[in-house]
């Protein structure tokens, strides 16, 4: 009996939703939601809105897009944190009313388990991780090492501590006046820049956790002196600008990289969330792939930013296991429950 399962993330401003059949993705269906880019961030209320719009049409697409009825699915997978809580709710409650309507079991996610987890995918074009590995899920939200023991066994062993990484590129992008979210804007930049070009100081943070702050600040210290010789400072000099920053976020992400490699003494490394997507990250991890024999896990595109075939695997994984949630299974804004 094929193990169909259906996935449903809407933790932050994408309703998504997927069917896995044994593990494949059969469909991959993501509704973007355009309305913030004009407020320069996530409104959360409007996000909240959107997703009940989104929910219906998208789940029913990826429904037909399966090619399936849903009468086949085996269980309902959800992201059940974390992210914002009005975000949340709409798609638990929607994967609460079909699991029911269904009769067939309901399965909560965490939301960063799952871009990790979303190396599991069965698929071709994706090598499979072998425990223990590094996970690295980078993020808008997140910034954090993990020591990935069994699909289900995370360890937290550093995180930041302020601003997640995909905020220091979105804040760095702002004052550069590049629209929201500016980190692929600042990638695909960075790619006729100069890495060199400027220099930004990185930030002195013990063991494995990261800081985002400072260099933030740093940057904007640094523009507003410029701007003040010259105007056009940023128009005229965009390329370096990007590729410069893109260089020291890089240098700070591969830094703790390194670290853990060093403390764990793991060297095979898997990363995921939207800023897996940077092409800085994945060049320089290729690099020490090559240079010192680490294996080296680079998700799809369509598996970085957030997706719903990632809620899926997780679902399919914890199916497996015969672990279901019970319909009153609250969303959690702020979990780490790995
Ligand atoms: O995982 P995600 O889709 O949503 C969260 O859970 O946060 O990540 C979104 C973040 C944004 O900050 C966005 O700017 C960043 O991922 N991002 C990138 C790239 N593509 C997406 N940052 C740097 N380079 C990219 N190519
Ligand atoms: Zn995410």
């Amino acid at each position: 009996m094929p193990r169909y399962i259906l996935g449903i993330e809407s933790s932050c401003d994408d309703t998504a939703a997927a069917v896995l059949c044994d593990g494949k993705v059969l469909s991959n269906v993501i509704a973007n939601q355009a309305i913030h880019e004009a407020y320069g961030g996530v409104v959360p209320e409007l996000a909240s809105r959107a997703h009940q719009q989104n929910i219906v049409p998208v789940v029913q697409q990826a429904i037909a897009k399966a090619n399936i009825d849903k009468n086949q699915l085996k269980a309902v997978a959800f992201t059940q944190g974390p992210g914002l809580m009005g975000s949340l709710l709409v798609g638990a409650s929607f994967a609460k009313s079909l699991a029911l309507s269904l009769n067939i079991p309901l399965i909560g996610v965490n939301h960063m388990q799952a871009h990790l987890l979303a190396h599991f995918i069965n698929d071709p074009k994706q090598n499979v991780p072998s425990f223990p590995f590094i996970g690295v899920t980078i993020s808008g939200g997140h910034t954090q090492i993990v020591k990935v023991s069994d699909y289900f066994k995370m360890e937290i062993i550093g995180e930041t501590l302020d601003d997640a990484i995909g905020e220091a590129f979105d804040k760095s992008g702002k004052m550069l006046g590049l629209p929201y979210p500016a980190g692929p804007i600042i990638d695909k930049k960075a790619q006729s820049g100069d890495g060199s070009a400027f220099s930004f100081s990185k930030p002195k943070v013990a063991n494995l956790d990261f800081s985002f702050s400072g260099l933030k600040t740093g940057i904007l210290y640094f523009l507003q002196k410029q701007i003040k010789k010259n105007p056009e400072f940023v128009s005229q000099n965009i390329n370096n600008l990007c590729a410069s920053i893109q260089q020291t976020i890089v240098e700070i992400l591969m830094d703790k990289i390194h670290l853990a490699v060093k403390q764990t003494g793991i060297n095979e490394i898997a990363i995921g969330g939207g800023v897996s997507a940077n092409s800085g990250i994945r060049k320089a991890l290729l690099q020490a792939k090559d240079q010192y024999g680490w294996k080296v896990h680079l998700p799809k595109f369509e598996y970085t930013t957030d997706n719903a075939a990632m809620i899926a695997i997780v679902g399919d994984l914890l199916y497996q296991q015969q672990k279901f949630s019970s319909l009153d299974a609250s969303v959690l804004a702020r979990t780490s429950f790995f």
